[in-house]
């Protein structure tokens, strides 16, 4: 564990004083702050865009701004109410109801968000998949959740399986032609102008589903991730701790609209807060992205460690080229931020990044380092206010710090899943008998409460038969070897006689270096001087590049699985 500390980079900022907000905070405090706090009914629709849109101080302002290639389209709250009332309007003229679903199957354009608003106003549920999806993986979702419509592009239309109008009304497509593949197809277009610019919205009760997102456990089939409208109470008040935002505030979350993070952060949580949402749909690219930061002087950016990676190969150089003086807060999620990065960053942006950690399955950020609280590079963070973390036994017990167990989360904080899709049993195994929700991650907690990701559950290596060892400290010591870039470590079995557990490393190297049996040897001998004796690398491997999914989480299991000639199960979410 790194114990390394960099002074807070903001002590002004939103949250103040971390142990004294920690111990005075209620969640009656946030609630209070929305119209169904007195009325018990509830819709985010109203919350996030409409209040903001009958307000005249408020209307004009920016949401949503879209960039694709060389088009910029600009949304104020008022047109974005309207806009999302007429797609609302058209849901309802073509049958849907409270409790359907709505597949959005599309590439990142504007009407991804109409349609989450619409959906929102009607209680139907949003349901996104990446676009990127494969015929299988979108097939396994559509049988699934059974979605009354597809909203979808006509270069996808293929993608989705031909039985489909069994149980599917309608293929939306959001421009023409018609590419006369399905029964179903409807051409949206013109449409929704038609419609009123009015929509009166439905009033759900507070836990009333919002959106599905599917998420690939590492057995069984994707679990669909039900949450709620009143996930809001959650997404506000981290959105105001953890990422800072206020009502000036540009926001530019660089997540896939089909990933949690793309929805909830990427617009939930700045329009609850009346601040501008930017989406850019462009691939990545290091000069667009740099220049995204500069022209739309984004004030706050939520990206994730794996597109700072890709920054760091385009050069530190590169960086200095552009003017990022708005830019006055960053956070990334999704995988660990390794001090490597956390330094590069700091040197060659001028800021540190700040790491939270959360998952599908939580709907909101759990951990976090505030902008108010000193980092310690490699850590998590500590638990937002409200939220009760810990790291548990084998037993289900709360263990002291820096013990290595999983992390674990006290049930019912604001925007926990309501459910899994049609799925109860595998929906009661994330809880155990004593109340907490248990997330399947590995980490320690050291003695001032912070705490370090040390891999999955499953990737857990057993040395000697009695000691567990997280693979994530092995990995990083590989990776302070200078010719090693990024690592990923498995078990190869022990020798519990010997109490001795051998280990496989797989690693990419930095430019300037070639792959050698002599190379391969260097590294082993540099692991071996850093690691305790009965922990052996016994084999290296190079690979071009580590599996990873597309959010940049590193897949272990595929890499065990293909030492072993095994199928490496659900591989929907892996890089393309
Ligand atoms: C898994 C959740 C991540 C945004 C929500 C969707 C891993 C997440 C971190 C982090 C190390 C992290 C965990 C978690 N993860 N944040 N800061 N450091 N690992 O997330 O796609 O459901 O994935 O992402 O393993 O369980 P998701």
């Amino acid at each position: 564990m790194i114990k390394a500390r960099v002074p807070a980079e903001n002590p002004e900022a939103n949250l103040g004083d971390y142990n004294k907000r920690y111990q005075s905070f209620n969640w009656k405090d946030i609630e209070e702050q929305f119209t169904w706090h007195t009325t018990g009914r509830i819709n985010i629709a109203h919350e996030a865009v409409d209040r903001w849109a009958m307000d005249p101080e408020r209307k004009e302002r920016k949401a949503l701004i879209f960039e694709k290639g060389d088009t910029v389209a600009i949304f104020t709250y008022l047109q974005l109410k309207e806009k999302s009332a007429q797609w609302a309007n058209l849901l309802v003229r073509f049958g849907f109801e409270t409790g359907d679903r709505l597949f959005v199957f599309l590439p990142p354009c504007p009407e991804i968000y109409f349609a989450l608003l619409a959906c929102a106003r009607i209680g139907a549920l949003f349901c996104p998949v990446y676009a990127t999806s494969t015929f299988d993986e979108v097939s396994v979702r559509i049988s699934d959740a059974v979605p009354r419509g597809i909203l979808t592009h006509p270069d996808l239309v293929e993608m989705l399986p031909t039985d489909i109008q069994d149980n599917t009304e309608f293929i939306f497509l959001t421009e023409g032609p018609l590419p006369n593949l399905l029964a179903n197809e409807i051409l949206v277009g013109g449409i929704p102008q038609q419609m009123p610019t009015e929509f009166c919205n439905i009033w759900l009760r507070p836990r009333s589903p919002l959106y599905l997102s599917y998420t690939s456990g590492s057995t069984g089939p994707p679990k669909g991730v039900v949450h709620a409208h009143d996930d809001m109470v959650g997404i506000l008040s981290t959105a105001r701790e953890v990422l800072d935002l206020r009502e000036d505030t540009v926001l530019w979350v660089d997540a896939d609209p089909a990933w949690v993070t793309g929805i909830v952060y990427g617009v939930l949580a700045p329009w609850l807060c009346g601040a501008t949402a930017l989406v850019q749909g462009d691939p990545f690219e290091a000069a667009n992205w740099y220049w995204t930061l500069e022209k739309h002087s984004v004030s706050v950016w939520y990206t994730t460690p794996r597109t700072l990676t890709r920054l760091k190969e385009a050069g530190g150089n590169l960086a200095s080229r552009y003017d990022m003086s708005h830019l006055r807060h960053m956070a990334t999620v999704g995988a660990p931020l390794v001090p490597d990065i956390f330094y590069w960053v700091k040197q060659h942006l001028g800021r540190s990044p700040h790491d939270t950690y959360w998952m599908t399955e939580t709907g909101m950020i759990c951990l976090a380092n505030f902008p108010s609280m000193d980092i310690k590079p490699g850590a998590m963070g500590r638990p937002v206010p409200g939220v009760e973390v810990a790291i548990l036994d084998e037993d289900g017990e709360p263990m002291p710090p820096l013990s290595l167990g999983e992390l674990a989360i006290r049930a019912g904080w604001p925007a926990m899943m309501v459910g899994l899709w049609l799925d109860e049993d595998r929906y009661r195994a994330y809880f155990n008998e004593k109340g907490w929700f248990l997330t399947g991650d590995i980490a320690i907690m050291d003695d001032e409460g912070y705490y370090f990701h040390q891999g999955r559950n499953d990737d857990l290596i057993k040395a000697g038969g009695h000691k567990v060892i997280g693979p994530y400290e092995i990995e990083q010591i590989l990776c302070m070897h200078p010719a090693v870039s990024e690592a990923a470590v498995i078990s190869k079995g022990s020798e519990p006689d010997e109490g001795v557990s051998y280990l496989k490393a797989f690693i990419t190297i930095h430019k300037g270096f070639t792959p050698s049996i002599r190379l391969n040897h260097e590294i082993k001998a540099f692991v071996k001087a850093s690691l305790s004796s009965d922990i052996i690398v016994k084999e290296l491997s190079f690979l071009e590049r580590l599996p990873k999914t597309r959010s940049g989480k590193l897949l272990r299991r595929v890499l065990r699985a293909g030492e072993l000639g095994l199928p490496a199960g659900e591989t929907a979410n892996m890089e393309e």
